[in-house]
């Protein structure tokens, strides 16, 4: 991930022995040069989810989330109503892809923004909808809290 804006500073963080050892196992898994690197996306990870979950309701800042659902395209009334659905809340659904994974089934990622309450509420209704195969939803955010 970016070192995002502004400057960088130094600080010590003291850790239990295994602790360490197992933050440099799972850094090295995951491609993470460096301790600072890897300790900063966990940061990160952590403020998304407080934004999502613990920031105040009438917080301004804009959440982002992204869908993704795979589904029979055949099944009666779906596409329909995903489109629909999508339409109806259009200043939340920002973009959808749609590919065809094959002759039956479709996977459609739909990029989601806006308060946090409109962008779960339409998560949900996708992702439940009657016919969804598997369904998931990422939280996200703008990002300008997280620099
Ligand atoms: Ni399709």
């Amino acid at each position: 991930m970016d070192e995002g804006r502004g400057s960088l500073i130094r600080f010590g963080i003291s850790m239990p022995e295994q602790l360490v050892r197992d933050l440099d196992r799972w850094r090295r898994l995951r491609g993470y040069d460096s301790r600072s690197e890897a300790v900063r996306d966990l940061v990160r990870e952590a403020l998304v989810d407080y934004q999502w979950r613990d920031a105040p309701a009438e917080s301004s800042t804009d959440v982002v989330g992204v869908v993704t659902i795979v589904y029979a395209h055949s099944k009666r009334n779906l596409s329909e109503h995903l489109t629909e659905a999508q339409h109806h809340r259009h200043t939340t659904a920002h973009a959808a892809l749609h590919v065809h994974l094959s002759e039956e089934h479709c996977l459609e990622v739909i990029v989601l923004r806006g308060r946090r309450e409109d962008v779960q509420s339409l998560a949900d209704d996708l992702i439940t909808a009657t016919g969804v195969l598997h369904g998931k939803f990422v939280p996200t955010t703008t990002g300008e809290a997280l620099v």
